[in-house]
């Protein structure tokens, strides 16, 4: 076992069976060293520095029907909202005061934001905050469109693969819904120059320790400048409801692999880390992460963007109280700055 962390902690990956065995039965140990040697390898690229994103939750529209989402189409209970142009740029305007230089626009794919209007978007954006880092998370879409945005003057596109693996891409997401595809998304992507967000959940339904370590393995590969992974979370109208959450410790040692694999990404402590354990970003911060993305959306739609059960979206995290997420990073040595927060170059 050694040997395998040692290697890790060289920036080196070890092979899927190694990982895999890691993985699957971790020591306190283990999970300490590592987590240790996670800090001071971000810390040695990006010092004490936490970038904050702030975030936009624009529309829970979704034409898509992926088996562990609160907002996927078949979930009749959702409320659905979008936000107006005006909207969204009041959302900036608000953000930009608190101290935000990264805006991040997601939404489920909702074919009302066709690539005129999203283009529109951006573009009113990147004229109003010229010194701010626009990013996106719209799920997938053309090669054209994601043209177009980038020319509108988006900077990143966070896209998680959810997973490499096609049999648990297929248990997943319903049959129409294609893994293949995803995949070739990001790759086109980065062919067109965003900075790109890799990821996946940790736990999900049918996800078995080589599953996982072939997910590190294969964020790895592509070097993706930002890793966004978080717990799964069963949201009780989803077919999956009943199912158990992925769990702090393993979240939290899945970003300490990625952060020695790829010590320049840039790694946020998730919303979802920060839902499965009150002081879940805390404790993601000091595994390795050094991004948080508060909650930026209008306060009237914020439980309507309702991914998984119990989601926070008013405390703490909450852009607004900024200040107390300042006090919490704090606690764990780290400082908020006032920065687009780019990526080093590899
Ligand atoms: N539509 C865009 C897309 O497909 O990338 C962005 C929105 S999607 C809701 C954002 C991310 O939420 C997904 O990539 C997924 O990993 C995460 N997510 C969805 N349901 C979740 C759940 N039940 N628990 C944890 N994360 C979840
Ligand atoms: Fe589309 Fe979740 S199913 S955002």
């Amino acid at each position: 076992m050694d040997t395998i962390l040692t290697k890790i902690e060289k920036g080196q990956p070890p092979c899927q069976e190694e990982l895999s065995l890691l993985l699957s039965r971790p020591e306190d140990a283990v999970r300490n060293r590592l987590a240790q040697s996670a800090r001071r390898v971000c810390e040695a690229h990006y010092g004490k520095a936490i970038y904050i994103r702030g975030l936009i939750e624009f529309t829970n529209y979704c034409k898509n029907d992926c088996y562990y989402c609160g907002i996927r189409r078949s979930n009749a209970k959702v409320a659905r909202y979008r936000l107006t142009k005006d909207d969204i740029l009041s959302c900036c305007a608000a953000g930009y005061t608190l101290g935000f230089r990264t805006f991040v626009l997601q939404g489920g794919e909702d074919g009302y934001y066709t690539d005129d209007r999203m283009a529109d978007i951006v573009t009113a954006i990147r004229s109003a905050y010229p010194d701010c880092a626009i990013t996106l998370s719209l799920g997938e879409r053309s090669a054209a469109s994601y043209a177009q945005l980038k020319a509108a003057g988006a900077d990143r596109y966070l896209l998680r693969q959810e997973t490499s693996v096609d049999r648990l891409y297929r248990h997943l997401h319903p049959p129409e819904m294609d893994g293949k595809k995803r995949l070739e998304c990001q790759h086109t992507l980065g062919d067109l120059g965003y900075q790109l967000g890799m990821g996946f959940m940790v736990g999900a339904p049918g996800q078995t320790s080589e599953d996982l370590a072939q997910e590190l393995l294969y964020t790895t590969k592509r070097q993706p400048q930002m890793i966004g992974i978080g717990p799964f979370i069963p949201h009780a109208d989803t077919p999956f409801g009943g199912n158990p959450p992925g769990s702090l410790s393993q979240t939290l040692l899945c970003l300490s692999i990625l952060r020695l694999l790829n010590p320049k990404a840039l790694i946020p402590a998730t919303t979802a880390l920060g839902t499965i354990h009150p002081t879940g970003r805390e404790q993601g911060i000091q595994a390795g992460a050094n991004v948080v993305m508060p909650n930026l959306s209008p306060l009237a739609v914020r439980k309507q963007y309702s991914l998984y059960d119990n989601k926070i979206c008013t405390g703490d995290e909450a852009a607004e109280c900024l200040q107390c997420l300042g006090r919490r990073m704090e606690s764990v040595d780290r400082h908020l700055v006032i920065d687009r927060g780019d990526a080093l170059p590899s």
